[in-house]
């Protein structure tokens, strides 16, 4: 009796260990922010004074209210191709033109653009000597005082569930020898008890000692990882390709270069005699005349004047493969396939769901969690059942949150069939699926950190 009692209870903090651990990865990092705090989202492109990759911003709110359209440049922040598209803004037109690139939709609130376009307006007065350097250092800083708070809830609640496991306890047991007859000892204190309870479960209590201690290793880590490392990264390319083109204006189907994608693992990135299919016709381009194609060429070994390749002696192609910068990267500890995750007959997950809105990027870039939800709230993402998560691309806290978050496609071709398998292997997860009627990967075993690490 009293073993079957213990295992259950073991069994039970050992579910808690876990949930509390997985969960400190949801706990929100949100606090107010200043118009220069806010403009770091803004300065990996743009510069109060000077042009980067997007125009000086200094004056802008000026020179939207001189073309009429005051109100419209929050409408521009929040989703610039969105009013570029609706045709309603001589102004979106003119800097949309500006530049090949483009700018992607920023998540933050009216109120929350004012602050920053005050901020860049006042740019002078707050720091006149070295307007050159700032911006790019500043742009993938944050700051971390979140930490030690958040870690102080997390000893407060785990401390409140000791005493609170223990209270139960003891509750149970004077009950059960109140009605087996046994005389309660009332002099029995709190502490002799819970020293008592300490000794008996020393197990339990190693188990706790030890979740605090990988708890505060993992929350450390977990955060220094967090500090934008992916988010917003798009490396340098040996060929101007630009997504805008061949996604967005030409909707040619991610899954026509990227065709790996359902089957296996990885993606993948085309080689080059995908872009042969049309660039064997197609040898200028609006932008940058023959140069970049003609790059294209010289990789596939093409001759565009006789329209034939370089052979070697077998009739082999001889190619010189162009060599793409990657800008995903997870750690080689982390298990991800995509197969798992777009499949028809698995997640079924749209590619913006985990890329943002990669139709308005010119090379392939690393998204933001702040892109994806303003994507989410566009027509075509509700369309495309984009959710909206809270952590940062790429990091454990992002895969997990949407394991908590997703729900699994219940109609999907050979699911009863899976579920049931899932079901003979682990009992204990019919309880937990049908607690509520939605199914989330975490219910599958999707927290289970073997599922992702090697
Ligand atoms: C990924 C790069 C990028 C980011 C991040 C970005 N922008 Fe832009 N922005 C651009 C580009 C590029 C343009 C020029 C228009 C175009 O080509 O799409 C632009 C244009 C603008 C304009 C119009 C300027 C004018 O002269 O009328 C405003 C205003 C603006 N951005 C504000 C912001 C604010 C505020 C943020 C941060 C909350 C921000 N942008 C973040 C790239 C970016
Ligand atoms: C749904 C997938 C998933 C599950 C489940 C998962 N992890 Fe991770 N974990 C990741 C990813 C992805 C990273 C890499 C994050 C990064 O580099 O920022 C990671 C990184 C880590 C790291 C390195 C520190 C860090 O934050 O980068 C540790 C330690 C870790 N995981 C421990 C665990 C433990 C312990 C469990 C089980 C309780 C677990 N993980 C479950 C996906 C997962
Ligand atoms: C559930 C999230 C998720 C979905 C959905 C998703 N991806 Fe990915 N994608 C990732 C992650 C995570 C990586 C990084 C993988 C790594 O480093 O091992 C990645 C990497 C990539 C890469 C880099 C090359 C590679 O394979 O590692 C390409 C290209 C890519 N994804 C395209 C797509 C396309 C196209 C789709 C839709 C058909 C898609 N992805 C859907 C999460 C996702
Ligand atoms: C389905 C057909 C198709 C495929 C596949 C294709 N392209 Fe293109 N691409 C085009 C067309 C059409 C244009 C010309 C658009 C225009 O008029 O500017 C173009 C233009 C370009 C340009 C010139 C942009 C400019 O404005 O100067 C580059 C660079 C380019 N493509 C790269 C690639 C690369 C790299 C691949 C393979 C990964 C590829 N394309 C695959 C149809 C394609
Ligand atoms: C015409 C071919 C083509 C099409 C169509 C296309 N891509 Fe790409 N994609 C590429 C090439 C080439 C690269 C590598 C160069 C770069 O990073 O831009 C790439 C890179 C990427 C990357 C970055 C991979 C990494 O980690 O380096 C992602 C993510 C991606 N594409 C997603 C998509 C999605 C989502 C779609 C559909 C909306 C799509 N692509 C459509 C050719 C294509
Ligand atoms: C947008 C939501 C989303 C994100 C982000 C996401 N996943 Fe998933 N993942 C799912 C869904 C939904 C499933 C369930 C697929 C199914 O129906 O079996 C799943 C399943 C899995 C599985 C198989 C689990 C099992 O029980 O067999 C692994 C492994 C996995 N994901 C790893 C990762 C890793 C690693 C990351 C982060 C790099 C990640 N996922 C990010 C939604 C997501």
């Amino acid at each position: 009796m009293e073993l079957k009692k213990n295992f259950v209870f073991y069994q039970l903090s050992k579910k808690l260990f876990f949930t509390l651990i997985l969960s400190v990865f949801l706990i929100p990092n949100t606090y107010s922010q200043t118009g220069q705090e806010l403009f770091k989202k803004c300065a990996s492109c743009h510069h109060p004074v000077v042009d980067k990759v997007g125009p000086a911003l200094k004056g802008a709110l000026q020179r939207w209210k001189d073309a009429g359209e005051e109100e419209l440049i929050y409408e521009w922040i929040q989703n610039p191709s969105k009013l570029y598209n609706s045709g309603k803004s001589k102004r979106a037109k003119e800097v949309w033109d500006y530049d090949p690139s483009v700018m992607n939709a920023q998540a933050l609130s009216k109120d929350e653009i004012k602050l920053v376009l005050e901020y860049v307006d006042s740019y002078e007065d707050v720091a006149p000597a070295d307007s050159a350097s700032m911006g790019d250092e500043v742009a993938y800083e944050k700051p971390d005082d979140s930490v030690s708070f958040w870690w102080w809830v997390f000893a407060g609640v785990l401390i409140i569930v000791l005493f609170a496991t223990m209270g139960v306890r003891r509750e149970l047991n004077s009950a059960l020898e109140e009605k087996s007859g046994i005389e309660v000892d009332t002099k029995r204190t709190f502490l002799t008890s819970a020293h008592e309870w300490a000794i008996r479960n020393w197990f339990v209590m190693v188990l706790l000692i030890i979740s605090v201690a990988i708890f505060s290793g993992v929350e450390l880590m977990g955060r220094g990882f967090q500090v934008g490392v992916y988010q917003d990264y798009m490396p340098s390319q040996p060929i101007a390709y630009s997504h805008k083109l061949h996604a967005g204006q030409m909707e040619i189907d991610c899954k026509y270069c990227h065709n790996s994608a359902e089957k296996s693992k990885h993606a993948g990135i085309p080689s080059v005699n995908v872009c042969m299919n049309c660039h064997n016709q197609i040898h200028e381009g609006a932008q940058y005349g023959t140069q970049e194609i003609s790059k294209i060429h010289t990789a596939a070994g093409y001759d565009k004047s006789s329209k034939t390749y370089n052979l070697d002696e077998y009739g082999q192609r001889i190619e010189n493969p162009i060599v793409w910068n990657k800008a995903h990267n997870l750690p080689d500890h982390v298990f991800f396939s995509h197969a798992q995750h777009v499949h028809p007959n698995t997640a079924n997950i749209d590619c913006r769901q985990c890329h943002g809105h990669v139709e308005t990027y010119t090379l392939g870039r690393v998204s933001t969690i702040d892109e994806v939800n303003a994507f989410a709230d566009t027509d075509e993402g509700k369309e495309r059942k984009i959710i909206k998560l809270t952590k940062p691309l790429l990091t454990m806290g992002w895969c997990i949150e949407c394991h908590n978050e997703k729900e699994v496609d219940l109609t999907r071709p050979g699911y009863y069939e899976e579920i049931h398998n899932r079901l003979k292997k682990k009992p204990s997860l019919h309880n937990m699926i049908y607690e509520d009627e939605k199914v989330t990967p975490k219910e599958l075993g999707g927290w289970e950190c073997a599922k992702c690490h090697y």
